[in-house]
């Protein structure tokens, strides 16, 4: 479980709370999408749960033990982060050394190491880059390899920052088939930042960020059917939505089976 109690946080410099008062309970095992316009504080909100950065107040919990300097180092070995631009998350210079490293904190034995970092590079489609150098991939090769290498960590929660934005459409296909493979365990709690409402419809609760501050919580589809809170933060409807909404006498919804059942009435 995630908890956070009167959070703030205020850049160096800045006159303005990046995140104003924020508090919020993220039940464990959920997966959670993060919506909100762009500088709502979104990113700066995963970075101080992920314990990256410091709360300027305000407390911040995982399973029960606050975030502070001495529990910092378990606290981080429990979360993985997967951020919106995928420079500089490379630590190994192949692909392959990259993928091993977390193995080999864990001290898993070399013969199975190979094995799971060959099924991890299967998972997200870059097996035959395994003697590559990151920084020499694509945007998109870069980003699945981030993914898979937070994977072979096997942390307790999984923070997507709009993993999918540098992805074609086959890409975020495979990373939302991950993120439904990850999902149906209920092992992980997952957060999606995402700008694609139709993944966030997919989530168990969406959160809504504007100005630094949430403005709703709530199952996924109440907020995507809630035009106040779409028209407030400036974030999009669903597909489904949207068509529905277009179509004379016909009530706007999220779902595709109520959409159909209601078009053939
Ligand atoms: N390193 C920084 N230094 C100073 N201000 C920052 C920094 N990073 C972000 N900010 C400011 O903090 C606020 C929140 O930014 P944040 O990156 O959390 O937004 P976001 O919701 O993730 O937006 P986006 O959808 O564009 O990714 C914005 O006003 C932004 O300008
Ligand atoms: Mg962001």
């Amino acid at each position: 479980m995630i908890k956070v109690k009167d959070l703030k946080f205020k850049y160096q410099g800045a006159n303005q709370y990046a995140l104003d008062n924020v508090s919020v309970t993220i039940p464990r095992g959920s997966y959670v999408a993060i919506l909100g316009h762009n500088g709502s504080g979104k990113s700066t909100f995963s970075k101080l749960i992920s314990g990256l950065y410091k709360p300027t107040s305000g407390e911040i919990y995982i399973d029960g033990i606050m975030i502070k300097k001495n529990s910092l180092r378990d606290i981080r070995k429990k979360i993985g982060i997967i951020f919106q631009n995928p420079d500089n998350q490379f630590i190994g210079s192949t692909v392959e050394d990259d993928l091993a490293f977390g193995l080999e904190n864990a001290n898993v034995d070399r013969e199975k190491m190979k094995k799971i970092i060959q099924d991890l590079a299967a998972k997200v489609d870059m097996e035959n880059f395994l003697d590559r150098e990151p920084n020499s991939l694509s945007g998109g090769q870069k980003q699945r390899v981030a993914i898979a290498s937070v994977l072979a960590l096997n942390p307790e929660i999984i923070i997507f920052d709009e993993a999918t934005s540098m992805l074609d459409p086959k890409g975020k296909e495979d990373v939302l088939k991950i993120i439904k493979d990850i999902q149906k365990t209920r092992e992980k709690t997952l957060i999606s930042i995402t700008h694609d409402m139709d993944e966030a419809i997919m989530a168990d609760y969406c959160i809504v960020f504007s100005k630094g501050k949430i403005i709703a919580f709530d199952e996924s589809k109440n907020i995507l059917n809630n035009s106040k809170i779409i028209e407030e933060s400036k974030i999009d409807s669903p597909f489904i939505y949207k068509i529905s909404s277009k179509i004379d006498g016909i009530k706007p919804t999220y779902d595709i089976e109520e959409l159909l059942e209601n078009i053939w009435k």
